[in-house]
């Protein structure tokens, strides 16, 4: 008998939608002597209007006691005055990223079969993200003089460090080892030339060490060109925070949207527990109406079961949602339509194999 103990945040808008379809289908993927024990956090926007809580100290040390966390989206209507500066998502989100050390933001793009890409020749879609998730512009170095003034000067620092760099670049090479062997790295070395140099200089350095993998170099706004035009070029991308955050909304897009768009921030080291998301927010303008897609929540449980060492459950999760995309065509299903689909497909492999 296994156990896993699972932090969940469900969070904002259609966080909680996608969630309780997502935890469907997890209790429906484990075989009946797995344990799972689910504890809710109600941390996000809206926890923080009604008691202005954003993620208490008492709080972060309990998500750190379970095996992984799942968390469906946090944020508000960005027009709201009361979570202006990204409150939510820097003190929440980030602020996660950041106590957990969740390094690797690993996302995968695949172009299912039967699934309709926007462009016109897709071609093969089959590629992974390897997106820094300590550093960058993302660290909140920054600054403003004389604010609000006509002489305002805003500075928001990247900060990139050779030991952030190399062990995220490390773990990118042995991605690439795993999959096909093409390492790409997304930078703008010829604007950004000290993050950028630190950025090829460590991929060059490792490189050496993995002979097997072929390297090459992408300035980020040519990568956008040849994720439209030929995304086939692509197997393993190595990219620092903000571009990975960009190119992956645009990975979700090419793919057939961002609804199946999964993500593990992960800490490889195992000192903290990892935690899966979808790449897409809270989606306001669709939220309350039950028609977002879960697909992107639950393949991030499959991320999260792969990671915990359940691979026989991911694998089954990805062959349903492979399945169920396969035939879903273009009429548009609820929520709860493509949750109750999927987990039903499971409980009949489940019991077959058990
Ligand atoms: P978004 O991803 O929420 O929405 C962008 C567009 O994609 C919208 O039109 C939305 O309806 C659509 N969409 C998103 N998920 C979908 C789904 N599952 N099915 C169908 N359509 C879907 O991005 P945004 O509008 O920029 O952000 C909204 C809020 O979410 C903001 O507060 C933002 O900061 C926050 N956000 C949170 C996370 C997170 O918690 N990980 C990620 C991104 C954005
Ligand atoms: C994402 C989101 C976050 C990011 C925001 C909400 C801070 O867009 O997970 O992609 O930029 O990382
Ligand atoms: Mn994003």
């Amino acid at each position: 008998p296994r156990k896993i103990n699972l932090a969940v945040i469900a969070g904002d808008g259609i966080g909680p939608e996608v969630i309780a379809e997502a935890l469907k289908v997890l209790h429906a993927a484990v075989p009946a002597d797995t344990t799972i024990d689910v504890t809710h956090y109600p941390f996000g926007a809206g926890h923080y209007i009604a008691t202005g809580e954003i993620l208490t100290a008492g709080g972060l040390e309990a998500l750190a006691q379970h095996d992984a966390i799942l968390l469906g989206a946090v944020g508000g209507d960005p027009r709201d005055p009361r979570l202006a500066g990204g409150i939510i998502e820097r003190g929440l989100l980030l602020g996660l990223r950041f106590a957990f050390d969740h390094y690797v933001n690993l996302r995968p793009t695949t172009l299912f079969p039967g699934v309709a890409s926007p462009l016109a020749k897709p071609g093969k879609v089959d590629f992974v993200v390897v997106r820094e998730g300590t550093e960058g512009p993302y660290v909140g170095n920054g600054g403003g003089i004389r604010v609000g003034s006509p002489n305002e000067v805003a500075n928001e620092v990247s900060v990139n460090t050779a030991f952030g760099v190399e062990r995220l670049v490390r773990f990118a090479f042995r991605t690439a080892q795993a999959r096909h062997g093409r390492l790409t790295l997304v930078h703008k070395t010829n604007v950004l030339v000290h993050a950028g140099g630190l950025w090829q200089r460590t991929v060059d350095a490792v490189a050496t060490e993995y002979p097997d993998v072929t390297v090459d170099y992408l300035h980020v706004d040519a990568a956008t060109i040849f994720l439209v035009t030929n995304p086939a070029r692509f197997d393993t991308i190595v990219t620092d925070n903000l571009f990975g955050d960009i190119l992956t909304d645009l990975a979700g897009a090419i793919s057939g949207g961002i609804g199946l768009a999964a993500s593990g921030n992960i800490n490889p080291d195992g000192a903290f527990p990892s935690m899966f998301e979808p790449v897409h927010g809270s989606a306001p303008d669709i939220a309350g109406r039950g028609i977002a897609d879960p697909t992107a929540a639950i393949l991030s449980v499959a991320m999260l079961l792969s990671h915990l060492g359940f691979t026989d459950e991911a694998a089954r999760i990805g062959t349903a949602v492979t399945n169920d995309l396969a035939g879903r065509g273009t009429a548009g299903r609820s929520t709860t339509e493509v949750g109750d689909a999927i987990a039903h497909s499971l409980r009949a492999a489940v019991s077959t194999t058990h």
